[in-house]
């Protein structure tokens, strides 16, 4: 690890990790995690905001989500990984935080309005669920984390947090609390294999880092395309194809992809072949990661152990964060 500064960033473990995760994230940590001090977080208590009724569900995905890391070659010696619940300090931070936001501003945060409404909350919001920005900035400010990688709907939290911070320091006069600045990365979205919207578990059109062989041919083939295009030889749309969206992800061969859409929108190309060239493309990125997935599930036991040893060392690091806190709070008896 070394000194250019602490990266904070995390996945809630509500299902296994996907290829949109990959692009969007995974990649980027892997390459960080050789310049910078990252802490990953797997974000079980958030994920019960809103699975109070499903914890198994959370539990067994902290699993699925580390191996995944661990998959992808997130390196356990080079990055914190743990787990937000073995990090009981984040839970007191977060109590504490409460107070210095306000019911009006949490309603206003765009993202978790966005949230409740796909949720359909209304006004049965769990307080847990809209109060969840507070607890991310415990995760956030409690390892004095100065960079969190985010895609665009994740700057909000940001700003929130940043709100606590300067408030924090301002009602206690001292700098206790680092603020933070995003990570914004050139978001790759990757849309679902059905070509609505998000890939998601809810939504069941995802193509996951776990599935195999079999299983990845199969959702390839099944990829929304041009339904208009029909023939061979008709001309296709490049635009909303969710098979030209993957590629453009995937496909180191830029030129040859511009040729592969330009040969598409004249016609004469068939669905066939563009979805076979996506699907060599997947299976050498996703091969190994595959291969390597398998080795980590023979010992999950020592998965878990690797999540508990994280735990033990971001413990350390909140502690720290946390007296600072506590002092400044007169909570030193
Ligand atoms: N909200 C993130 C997700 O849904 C997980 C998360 C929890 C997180 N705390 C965080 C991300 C702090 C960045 C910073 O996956």
């Amino acid at each position: 690890m070394n000194s250019s500064g602490i990266i904070l960033t995390g996945d809630r473990p509500t299902g296994p990790l996907h290829i949109g995760h990959y692009v969007g994230s995974l990649k980027k940590r892997v390459e960080l995690q050789y310049k910078y001090t990252q802490y990953i977080l797997i974000a079980d208590m958030q994920a019960l905001t809103d699975n109070a009724g499903n914890p198994k569900k959370v539990h067994d995905n902290v699993l699925e989500v580390a191996l995944d890391y661990l998959a992808v070659g997130l390196d356990p010696t080079r990055n914190v990984i743990f787990i937000q619940s073995l990090v009981p300090e984040l839970a007191e931070l977060t109590m504490y935080y409460l107070n210095l936001v306000t019911l009006a501003r949490l309603q206003r945060n765009p993202t978790v309005k966005d949230e409740m409404k796909l949720k359909g909350f209304g006004a049965n919001v769990p307080a847990g669920f809209l109060t969840y920005p507070v607890s991310q900035a415990a995760d956030i400010t409690a390892f004095r984390a100065k960079y969190v990688p985010v895609g665009a709907d994740q700057l909000p939290m940001l700003e929130q947090t940043n709100e606590i911070v300067d408030k924090f320091n301002s009602l206690y006069q001292r700098e206790v609390l680092t603020r933070c600045e995003p990570l914004l990365s050139e978001v790759v979205r990757l849309p679902g294999i059905d070509g609505q919207g998000k890939m998601g578990k809810s939504t069941n059109n995802a193509i996951y880092l776990k599935d195999d062989e079999k299983t990845l041919a199969a959702k390839v083939r099944m990829m929304y395309t041009d339904p208009l295009h029909i023939q061979v030889s008709d001309p296709g749309n490049i635009q909303g194809n969710t098979v030209f969206d993957y590629l453009d992800a995937f496909d180191p061969d830029k030129a040859g992809l511009a040729e592969l859409k330009a040969h598409y929108k004249r016609g004469g190309l068939g669905d066939v072949k563009v979805k076979d060239r996506l699907l060599s493309l997947l299976n050498s990125e996703l091969t190994p990661i595959r291969k390597k997935r398998t080795e980590f599930e023979k010992d999950p036991a020592e998965v878990i152990n690797m999540l508990r040893r994280g735990s033990e060392k971001a413990r350390e690091t909140a502690a720290s964060v946390l007296a600072d806190v506590r002092s400044a709070l007169l909570m030193s008896y």
